[in-house]
Parts: structure tokens; sequence; C-alpha cells
């Protein structure tokens, strides 16, 4: 059976924000989407505008208030997986959406510590009960989130400081392309306890990133390098200090500059041809033309 009754948790988030406008755009195939929102969080304007517009458009607006039990407002996934079983759940979509975790040392690495951790709850909780099942979205990474200053990428300085060699390759989507492949996964009724998809919009090296920019940006940018060993090194100095966004950052900028964004195929691409994923120039370029949807990036306009 398709996944057609379908709840969004974080729907006005980085990723949530493109997902739930694909599910509405596609909303005839589905019985009910829900948007899952904790009220005690800060709200803005664009956050009301956003939760409006889904509610105008059939999206149930599902409010967890501070009256409620511990893991609705939880940040971690198994204390949300066992509220959704508990609600009868019966079908999860863990927060991946990256590269894949079982290439090179990735399961190992700090940057993917809770997705490993809900890894293992999930494979648990399938154990446990044969109708509960599990999918695995791999993307690599998400092309816009990728040039970030937390990456040592500066969009309005034209600067770069990478870790790895120039032509060391990384794959990405587009969001919006991740959005409307992962709806097409809900449409293809489950037949495994758990199933993994990866979607490919193109792998790119540094020399393909930096060019794509100056191409774009009409600029030259000035480029550095720097050693895996050096990311490692700030990486423990953040630990050290118990900076952990700065810890998550090197982390991560190790796993790019060792080749670990690479996601191996085969590719599902070819399984939903309806979509034709948006290469990096395109991407890029619609992004700089609206960074409102990227905070991110710190070009914001
Ligand atoms: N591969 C890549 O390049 C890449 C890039 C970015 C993200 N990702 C992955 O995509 C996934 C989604 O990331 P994202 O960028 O969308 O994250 P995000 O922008 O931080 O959004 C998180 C969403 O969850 C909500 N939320 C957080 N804690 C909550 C809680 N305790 N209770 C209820 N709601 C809560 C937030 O609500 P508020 O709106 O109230 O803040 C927000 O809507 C993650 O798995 C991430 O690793 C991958």
């Amino acid at each position: 059976m398709a996944l057609t009754s379908v709840l969004v948790l974080g729907p006005t988030g980085g990723f949530g924000q493109f997902l739930v406008p694909e599910l509405i755009r596609r909303k005839a195939s589905f019985k009910r989407i829900g948007a899952f929102v904790d009220v005690t969080r800060p709200q803005d304007d664009k956050k009301i505008k956003a939760l409006q517009d889904y509610a105008e458009n059939g999206v149930e607006i599902v409010k967890a208030s501070p009256g409620d039990s511990e893991p609705f407002r939880g940040e971690n996934q198994p204390a949300l997986i066992d509220t959704a079983i508990s609600a009868g759940v019966k079908h999860w979509y863990p927060s991946e959406f990256g590269a894949d975790l079982t290439v090179g040392d990735n399961w190992n690495e700090r940057y993917y510590r809770d997705k490993v951790v809900t890894r293992k709850y999930l494979q648990q909780k399938a154990a446990e009960d044969p109708d509960f099942g599990f999918t695995y979205f791999l993307n690599g990474r998400f092309m816009e989130w990728a040039p970030s200053p937390h990456f040592g990428i500066d969009l309005k300085a034209h600067t770069a400081r990478f870790v790895g060699t120039p032509d060391m390759e990384q794959s990405m989507l587009a969001t919006n392309d991740a959005a409307k492949f992962l709806v097409c996964t809900l449409l293809d009724p489950p037949t495994t306890q758990e199933r993994t998809y990866r979607f490919l919009g193109g792998n790119y090296s540094w020399t393909t990133i930096f060019s794509t920019l100056e191409k774009i940006q009409g600029v030259k940018w000035t480029i550095s390098q720097k050693s895996v060993e050096q990311a490692r090194e700030n990486q423990r100095k953040a630990i050290e200090t118990g900076n952990v966004d700065a810890e998550l950052a090197a982390s991560h900028q190790v796993i790019q500059g060792t080749g670990r964004t690479l996601l191996p195929g085969p590719y599902d691409n070819e399984r939903f041809p309806e979509v034709e994923p948006q290469g990096l120039e395109e991407t890029w370029t619609a992004m700089l033309e609206n960074t409102e949807k990227f905070a991110i990036l710190g070009v914001k306009h």
C-alpha cells in the first residue's frame, strides 16, 4: 500500500518548506497530509504565513503544546518514533537526506551520530513489529546548503577554504528535486520493512563548484585549501572548548574532504522519470535570485 496519510515533522524547516508545498501540489494522491508544529518554539511572520498557507491548502496542522508529554517536545528521533508508534504510525522516514552512512567510516563520524542512533532504533522497532517499516532517503548533499559559511564558503565575500583536493567530487541534489522524489517514494508501496532510495542531481568536483559560482556571480573567487588533518585538529579543539556547532562543521568537512559525501549508485532516479533534476548552475542561479529560503547562506535579502 502506498503511504498516503503523512505527517511532516519540521514542516517549516529547511527541507519542510519544500516538502509540504510538493505534497500540496500532489494532494489528489493523498488521503491526509499533516504538519506537526510545536507551538512552544519561536514563531516569526514567515513561519506563521507558511502554516497559514498550508492550512488553506488542506494540510492539517497538528499542534503540540506545553502540556504534552516529553516525547512530543523531545529533539531526539527515538522518542518521536515511540510516540508515533504508540499513535499507530506504521512507517517512518528518518531525518537522513544526506550521504550514505555505510560509506567509509561515516558510521563513526560525529556528524552522523544521531542518524546512526536513529537507524539502530528503527531496526530494533522493525524487529519487534513486522508491520512497522522505514525508508532511508539518500541524496548526498542538498545543493543549496553546500556553499555555506558553515563549511568555509562565503557567497558574499567570494572566498572559500575547502577541505580535500580540487578534483574530489560530492553528490548533490537540488532541495526541490529531493522533495519531488520523496513524494514519489511515498506513493511507491513498500514491499519490505526496510528500504533505501538513492537520488542524484550530479557529482561535482570542487573545481566545478567554484567555477560555477564564478560564472553565476561574474566574480573571481579567492580559494584556498585546508588539509583533512587540519579539519580534524579543528574538531578536536572544538570538542575541548565545547563548541558543538564547530565540532559538527569540522566533522563534516573531514567527510567532504575524504570523498565520503559521494553517493555510490545505483541511483533510483530512473524509477521516477517524471522528476528531471536540475543541475548546479540552474539551481544556484535560482537560489541567488531568491535567497529568502536559505538563511544559512548568510546572503538573505
Ligand atoms: N545533505 C544536506 O546537504 C543537508 C542539508 C540540510 C539538511 N539536511 C538534512 O535534512 C534534514 C532536515 O533538516 P532541515 O535543514 O530541514 O532542518 P531545520 O531547518 O533545522 O528544520 C528543523 C525543523 O524541525 C522543527 N523542530 C526542530 N526541533 C523540534 C522539536 N523539538 N519539536 C518540534 N519541531 C522541531 C523546526 O521547527 P522550527 O521551524 O520551529 O524551528 C524546523 O521546522 C536533516 O536530516 C538534515 O540533516 C541535509
